[in-house]
């Protein structure tokens, strides 16, 4: 799995600099995108390839070789074999590389470069459409902003440092005309990805910049942290199944000093059973789990696991978490590996707690499941107020077969389901 961070932005934000320093913070590859549209400029220049000249630039393409390297914690970029690092932000390039990139085929040939650089690894990318077109599914997109005359006079500055010659007047010039350029490309146009974090960096000194940055990666790096943790399948053992057990009868006798837990009802001894039940409390999932001769798989929102104790449980019980707010291919995939293993699966068709009393439409997940992998629903209907020592009654209905719908009746399997489950939650005795 890689990491990259998008840093993109108009010419003198400072991308250049934030990203020298951030790759060696967090050790990630430091991929200058500019340069590699500037290797191409200087190729055509020294070749004295013309812009109208397809043919030509598309034979150079083929034959471009570019390679970025660190030495002595310096990024050196090589064109053909060549050290070419501060010719390429020499005047001559400078002006024509913005119109050099528009070029389609220049384009392709070099998003298809970049990505293959950061193929596998940990990489920060600067450029102008990393987080729009490179790489839109990037962790982190930050898009780096000023006003033109600061950046004219941070570039101007810079290039004094480097013993580059161009005025101030050219430099502000220049800046112009390649923002206007940049803005309007046909592919991979300068502008701000969606879910880009868009920091002015116009009264800030580099280092709040890179502060800034940090901390939005390291963020970002303890929330994919703490993803892996909870979506990583704990194995099934001997220990486990050992310590499940044991946690089952102490909370069992625990839940039963608190509640007086009225069953009706159970699952077969075997096969795989999609278990739905009403969803009025936290407590009536840990009932089901506790007071089942079998091992319940529940689905729960992956919100749930942000607790040390319960994520230490969501594990033992092999509960699956999902993600509420999008279609959760992984979890569905692990559902129905639940049920082609012959286990039982925990749904609550409501969604989330007391969605019935809520008057919100169940989901079709339940239904869906059990129809995908051709098994039957076992309604659960349970009911209590779960005050201290009051009654808990847990109804179980007989499997309902939904080989009669289709996925295009899914809505009826579900109102089939908690209708059978509604008049389980009446029932007392
Ligand atoms: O970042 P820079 O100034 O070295 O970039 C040089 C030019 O390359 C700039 O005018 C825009 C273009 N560029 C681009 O179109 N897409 C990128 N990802 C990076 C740079």
């Amino acid at each position: 799995m890689s990491f990259i961070v998008a840093i993109d932005g108009p010419a003198g934000t400072g991308k250049g600099t934030v990203t020298e320093i951030l790759s060696k913070k967090f050790n990630l590859i430091n991929i200058d995108t500019g340069a590699t549209y500037r290797c191409v400029t200087l190729d055509m220049l020294n070749k004295g390839i013309k812009l109208e000249e397809l043919d030509k630039i598309k034979e150079l393409l083929k034959n471009l070789q570019i390679e970025l390297k660190v030495e002595n914690g310096k990024q050196l970029v090589f064109l053909n074999g060549k050290e070419v690092t501060k010719e390429i932000r020499n005047k001559e390039v400078s002006g024509l590389v913005s119109q050099v990139s528009s070029i389609k085929e220049v384009r392709l040939s070099m998003v298809d470069l970049q990505r293959k650089m950061a193929e596998g690894k940990n990489v920060i990318m600067e450029g102008r459409d990393i987080g729009t077109y490179v790489f839109p599914t990037a962790d982190v997109k930050i898009y780096l902003d000023a006003d033109l005359e600061e950046r004219a006079k941070r570039r101007f500055k810079q290039n004094v440092e480097k013993g580059l010659t161009m005025s101030y007047v050219e430099v502000i010039d220049n800046i112009k005309k390649r923002d206007e350029n940049d803005k309007q490309k046909e592919i991979g146009a300068l502008k701000v990805a969606k879910d880009a974090e868009v920091i002015d960096s116009t009264s800030m000194s580099i280092n709040e910049v890179v502060r800034e940055i940090s901390s939005i990666i390291k963020k970002k790096q303890k929330d994919i942290k703490m993803q892996e943790k909870i979506y990583r399948v704990r194995k099934e053992t001997a220990w486990k199944k050992f310590v499940r057990k044991l946690v089952k009868v102490t909370l069992g006798v625990v839940y039963r000093i608190a509640f007086r837990v009225k069953i009706t009802g159970q699952v077969p001894d075997e096969g795989a059973y999609v278990l739905c039940c009403n969803h009025i409390n936290y407590l009536d999932a840990a009932a089901i789990v506790l007071f089942n001769k079998r091992k319940v798989n529940f689905v729960a929102k992956e919100d749930l696991f942000q607790h040390g104790i319960l994520m230490w449980l969501g594990h033992l019980f092999d509960v699956i978490p999902i993600k509420r707010d999008m279609q959760d291919i992984d979890a569905m995939k692990r559902c129905l590996k639940v049920l082609k293993n012959g286990e039982l699966l925990g749904i609550f068709p409501e969604g989330t707690r007391k969605g019935m009393e809520k008057n919100m439409k169940a989901k079709n997940g339940a239904a869906f499941m059990a129809m995908k992998a051709k098994v039957k629903v076992i309604p659960i209907g349970i009911h209590g107020t779960f005050k201290p020592f009051s009654k808990v009654y847990m109804n179980y209905g007989e499997p309902i077969d939904l080989s009669g719908y289709t996925k295009d009746n899914l809505d009826e399997a579900t109102e089939n389901i908690m209708d059978t489950i509604v008049m389980l939650t009446k029932k007392e005795d």
